[in-house]
């Protein structure tokens, strides 16, 4: 399956699909691909479990026609059980939800799990991480935010490192190779080395991508700093 794809592109970049041009997302997706990206982060929210509201179904199964990439969708929205079947039709390749949004996260998980795609599970940045600790074996990606979720274009908490950290840490005492560890916000070329020497493999990617014009040189350089850190990782 395409998180398996993911797995063998880590270290990557993940643009964020929040500040592109949705007036012409064939350009977008063609631009990103040129680029070399391996996947594509989408940001679904609800105007409830987050103060914005962008998109839903309709914008990821329109991306899934345009594009072969992983879709890896991070839904920032309450109660998510109810719209699992739809996003995974619609054609996610992972999805992700916030462990503050679940009541009963086994049965979230497993409903995901139930559509044979990724399960991700979200922390924002003041939730403790022990909140996620007993639910880590049963995913695929743990995504630790480094803002509070809700917007693009916010500045990274340094915390979010020290999170990471303890995500790696509890990642290799369990012995899951195969776990991802994803940071999301503020993720730029000041912050993505430090990101990636703390433990991270996906690079959620908005404003300082999409800020610039040339996509392509904008990869290479975030490329080149995840690059710059790997050594000293295992
Ligand atoms: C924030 C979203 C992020 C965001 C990243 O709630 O989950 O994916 O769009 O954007 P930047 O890189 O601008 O922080
Ligand atoms: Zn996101």
């Amino acid at each position: 399956v395409l998180v398996q794809r993911l797995r063998e592109a880590v270290p990557a970049v993940l643009p964020s699909l929040l500040q592109c041009d949705f007036g012409n997302l064939q350009r977008e997706v063609d631009r990103l691909q040129a680029a070399g990206v391996k996947g594509l982060h989408l940001d679904v929210m609800d105007g409830q479990f987050v103060p914005n509201l962008t998109y839903g179904m309709p914008i990821v199964a329109a991306l899934r026609r345009l594009t072969p990439l992983p879709l890896d969708v991070h839904l920032m929205i309450g109660a998510p059980d109810r719209y699992i079947e739809a996003f995974a039709k619609a054609g996610a390749d992972l999805l992700t939800v916030h462990i503050e949004a679940l009541t009963q996260p086994a049965a979230t998980l497993a409903e995901i799990r139930r559509y044979g795609i990724g399960v991700g599970l979200a922390i924002n940045p003041k939730t403790p991480l022990s909140m996620i600790e007993p639910w880590i074996d049963r995913c695929d990606l743990v995504l630790v935010m480094s803002v509070e979720a809700g917007f693009g274009g916010q500045s990274f908490d340094p915390h979010a490192l020290d999170r990471l950290r303890q995500v790696r840490r509890l990642r290799d005492a369990a012995g899951r190779t195969d776990l991802l560890i994803e940071v999301d916000g503020g993720v730029n070329r000041q912050t993505i080395a430090d990101c990636r020497a703390a433990g991270a493999d996906l690079f959620v990617v908005g404003s300082a991508l999409f800020g610039s014009s040339d996509y392509r040189t904008a990869v290479n350089e975030l490329n080149l700093l995840i690059d710059s850190q790997s050594s000293t990782l295992g």
